[in-house]
């Protein structure tokens, strides 16, 4: 922040809600409007809230809702598979600090947050959008002790576990696309990466990266994502607390994690097809050896996608991208 921002943000809460002229902002700062504007564009990345009027002015809405430590441990009162929280203003990718704190020996349970993210990335090489202050961009070091041909049961365990956690927190019609995108009418608004390290054919850990997409506004999205990526904000046009999100996750994940333990992959499998809006819709998949269609008509007990060819072959699935003839099918 620089001495410009710190001073328009005095300015602004000076008169709550109420409108500061551009003129007088100008004047004040000793720059130009134009600056004046740039500066306040800065702000809304930042998480500010503001109002803008040719005729009257800026006015300050809202202020970035810091995520916070002690308002986290809070929150998370009760439960016992986070051990550690590592809250950090702003990284590369979470998943990179996950990732060397797990190789340092940080035990099952170490999340690691951030504010912002400057290279977030996603499943098969995409970067993932990830601004300060306005989702949810989060990495948790996991050590299941399975077998690394399991793993895939995790990502839908996940999958599953955010999707009941966000339809705790907003009243929207949230559904899974296989095999772990969460989709709000069409649109992607959250992702899920689970990166592994194995040993003898045992996991060592898994990082489970996850990232919602809370406040983000249209503007804060490259022009190519707004057909099929959304946010909680603009999918339901309230403000939605960040710290509600992380620990409705964590609370459903540590559920669906211990049942998992116990019961094995058969319960997370019966949640997962319930959940699922991509089940029983024809679909292209873009294997990485062969691109094919048929319909997904559910889960085996690998976790892998059982769909069907035209030819009545029902064949097992592990990764893939599915894609639907209609164009918001999500990212
Ligand atoms: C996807 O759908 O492609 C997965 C996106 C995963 C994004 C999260 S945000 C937190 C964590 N850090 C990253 O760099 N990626 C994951």
């Amino acid at each position: 922040m620089n001495l410009n921002y710190n001073r328009i943000i005095e300015l602004l809460e000076g008169q709550p809600e109420q409108y500061v002229s551009g003129e007088a902002l100008s004047r004040e700062l000793n720059i130009s409007r134009t600056a004046v504007w740039k500066q306040m564009k800065k702000l809304e990345s930042q998480g500010y809230r503001i109002e803008a009027s040719r005729r009257l002015g800026y006015r300050l809405m809202g202020k970035p809702s810091k995520l916070t430590l002690p308002e986290l441990l809070v929150k998370l009162e009760g439960t016992t598979l986070v051990r550690s929280i590592k809250l950090l203003d702003s990284v590369d990718s979470t998943q990179n600090i996950a990732q060397q704190m797990a190789e340092e020996g940080a035990p099952e349970g170490t999340l690691v947050i951030a504010d912002q993210q400057t290279n977030g990335r996603g499943r098969l090489g995409r970067s993932w959008v990830s601004p300060a202050g306005k989702g949810v961009w989060m990495s948790l070091v996991l050590r299941p002790g399975i077998p690394l041909q399991f793993a895939p049961q995790l990502t839908l365990l996940t999958a599953v576990a955010l999707c009941r956690a966000l339809k705790s927190v907003v009243p929207l019609e949230i559904g899974i696309k296989w095999p772990n995108d969460l989709l709000i009418g069409g649109k992607k608004i959250s992702g899920i990466l689970l990166e592994s390290t194995a040993e003898d054919e045992r996991l060592r850990y898994v990082i489970a990266g996850v990232g919602v997409s809370v406040n983000l506004e249209p503007e804060d999205y490259p022009k190519e994502l707004l057909d099929v990526a959304t946010s909680l904000l603009i999918a339901g046009g309230e403000h939605i607390d960040r710290g509600a999100v992380v620990a409705a996750f964590i609370r459903q994940l540590e559920h669906l994690y211990a049942v998992y333990q116990r019961e094995g992959f058969g319960p997370i499998r019966t949640l997962w097809e319930a959940l699922s809006v991509t089940l029983h819709k024809p679909t292209k998949l873009y294997a990485p050896t062969e691109v094919f269609e048929g319909t997904p008509i559910g889960l085996d007990e690998r976790g892998a996608l059982l769909v069907e060819k035209a030819d009545g072959s029902v064949v097992p699935v592990f990764s893939a991208e599915m894609r639907f003839p209609e164009a918001n099918s999500g990212g």
